[in-house]
C-alpha cells in the first residue's frame, strides 16, 4: 500500500468489542482515517462523506470480490454486474435514470396511507396477544409487502414473495456465507421469473402503475433493455428490505428504552414522526459503510488517501462525530443539529433512490404503533452490529398493549 497510509492506525480487537460505536470513537478521536479490520482504509469523520462521494472517487466493482470468492457466473454475479448500485458514470445514469424518474417522491408519498393501514392491521392483531418477535412479525412484513404492492403483485402471492426477498437479500451482505449460495441462487431464479412476468404485464400496459410507466420511460427515453430493467427492479426490492426492516426495529427499540421520549411521541405521533425517524437513522444507521475507490490523491484532515486506494466511508462513525452533533452518544428526538441531507441515505450520485419510500414506511409505522399501542414494552432489545455494508440485527421481542 502507498506509504501515505503507513502512519494510519490499524483497527484491532473488533470481534471482542461490545459496541460498534465505542470501538469507532477511539479511532475517530485519533484521526480521520484508520485501517479497518478487513484491511482497507476506513474514513471515520462526517467531513469524509462529501469528500469521498464527489467525482474524485468511483464505485468499486463488487464483481472483483465475488470472483475472489469463486463466483463468476449465475444470478448473484449477474446482479452485481448489472445493478445501478455497482455501476459508474454514464452506465450508472442510464440504469438509475428511469427508476429515479418513475419511483418519484409523489408516488411514494401516496403509499403513506397504505403503510398506515397495513401497520394498523398488524398492531391490532398483535395487541394483547403477548410477547412476539417484532423483527419477523412486523418489521419484516412492511417493506416486502409495500414493494410487492408497488410492483402490482396480487395479495395471494405475498407470503411466497416475502420469503424470496429475504432469501436473496443474503447475497448483499458483505462476506455472505458461501454454503448458502445454491439455495440463494435457486430463490433468485424464482424471483427473476416473477419480476420478468410483472415487467411483461407492464409492457402490455395491463395496469397504469409504476412498472408500466417504468417500462415506457426506460425504453423510450433511456433506451434501456427489459433485461436491464429487471436488474434495477431487483436492486430496488433488495435495497429496500433489510435496511428498512432494521431501522424499524432499532428506532422502536430506542424509543421504548427512553420512556420520556416514547411518551412524548405517543402524545403527538403526527407532529414528531419526522424527528423520530431522523434521530433513529442517525443513532443506528442500517448501512454502516459503503465503499469507493480514489481516482486521485485525496487529502483528508491531515492524511492523504492515494489514488487507486479503496476506501470505506463509515456512516455509523460519521453520525456520531462530535464535530457535527452535540452530545452524539445521546439519543434525542428533539435535537436540532441534523444535517440537511441525512447521511444514512448516502451521498453523491448513488444517494438512496428509495429515501422517500423508506421515510414514508418508517414514519407511518412508528406513528401507528404510538397511536394504537402506547403501552408497548420491550422485552428483548435487538443488537445491531457490523462495520461493513448492511448491519446485522438479531431478534427483538416486544409486548403490544
Ligand atoms: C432506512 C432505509 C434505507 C437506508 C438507510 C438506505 C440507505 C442507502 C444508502 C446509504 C445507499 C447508497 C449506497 C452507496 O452509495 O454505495 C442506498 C442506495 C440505494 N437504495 Fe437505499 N436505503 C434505504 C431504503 C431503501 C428503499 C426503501 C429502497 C427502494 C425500495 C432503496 C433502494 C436503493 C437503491 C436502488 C440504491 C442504489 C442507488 C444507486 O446506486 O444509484 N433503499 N441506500
Amino acid at each position: 500500500m502507498h506509504d501515505t497510509l503507513a502512519h494510519i492506525p490499524k483497527m484491532t480487537g473488533y470481534a471482542h468489542s461490545a459496541c460498534d460505536h465505542a470501538f469507532l470513537k477511539g479511532y475517530r478521536d485519533e484521526g480521520a482515517l484508520a485501517i479497518s479490520p478487513a484491511g482497507f482504509p476506513i474514513a471515520l469523520r462526517h467531513s469524509a462523506i462529501g469528500a469521498l462521494t464527489d467525482p474524485s472517487t468511483t464505485r468499486q466493482l463488487e464483481t472483483e470480490s465475488l470472483r475472489q470468492q469463486g463466483i463468476a457466473d449465475g444470478p448473484i454475479y449477474e446482479l452485481f454486474s448489472r445493478s445501478m448500485l455497482f455501476s459508474n458514470a454514464g452506465l450508472h445514469k442510464k440504469r438509475r435514470g428511469p427508476i429515479s424518474r418513475t419511483f418519484a417522491f409523489k408516488l411514494m408519498e401516496g403509499m403513506r396511507s397504505e403503510v398506515s393501514r397495513l401497520a394498523g392491521e398488524i398492531v391490532t392483531s398483535a395487541k394483547g396477544c403477548g410477547e412476539f418477535d417484532f423483527l419477523d412479525a412486523f418489521a419484516g412484513e412492511i417493506p416486502a409487502r409495500i414493494i410487492a404492492q408497488i410492483l402490482g403483485l396480487p395479495e395471494s402471492e405475498m407470503p411466497r414473495f416475502r420469503t424470496l426477498v429475504y432469501s436473496v437479500t443474503r447475497a448483499f451482505k458483505v462476506g455472505f456465507d458461501l454454503s448458502q449460495r445454491a439455495e440463494i441462487e435457486r430463490d433468485f431464479e424464482v424471483l427473476i421469473d416473477e419480476v420478468d412476468r410483472l415487467i411483461e404485464e407492464g409492457k402490455r400496459h395491463e395496469r397504469d402503475d409504476f412498472l408500466s410507466r417504468l417500462v415506457v420511460d426506460a425504453q423510450e427515453r433511456f433506451e434501456v433493455s427489459l433485461e436491464d430493467i429487471r436488474w434495477q427492479v431487483i436492486t430496488l426490492i433488495i435495497g429496500g428490505s433489510d435496511t428498512t426492516r432494521l431501522a424499524l426495529c432499532s428506532t422502536l427499540a430506542l424509543l421504548l428504552s427512553h420512556p420520556d421520549q416514547w411518551q412524548a411521541f405517543c402524545r403527538d405521533p403526527e407532529g414528531l414522526k419526522k424527528q423520530v425517524v431522523q434521530e433513529g437513522l442517525r443513532y443506528e444507521p442500517p448501512i454502516a459503510s459503503f465503499s469507493r475507490v480514489a481516482l486521485q490523491d485525496i487529502a483528508l484532515e491531515g492524511h492523504v488517501l492515494p489514488a487507486g486506494s479503496p476506501v470505506s466511508v463509515c456512516l455509523a462513525s460519521a453520525m456520531r462525530d462530535e464535530r457535527v452533533y452535540a452530545d452524539p452518544f445521546k439519543f434525542d428526538i428533539f435535537r436540532d443539529d441534523h444535517t440537511r441531507w441525512h447521511p444514512a441515505f448516502g451521498a453523491g450520485e448513488h444517494r438512496c433512490v428509495g429515501e422517500a419510500l423508506a421515510r414514508a414506511e418508517l414514519e407511518e409505522c412508528l406513528a401507528a404503533i404510538a397511536r394504537l399501542a402506547p403501552e408497548t414494552t420491550l422485552v428483548q432489545a435487538p443488537v445491531v452490529r457490523g462495520l461493513n455494508g448492511i448491519r446485522r440485527i438479531d431478534q427483538m421481542r416486544v409486548v403490544m398493549n
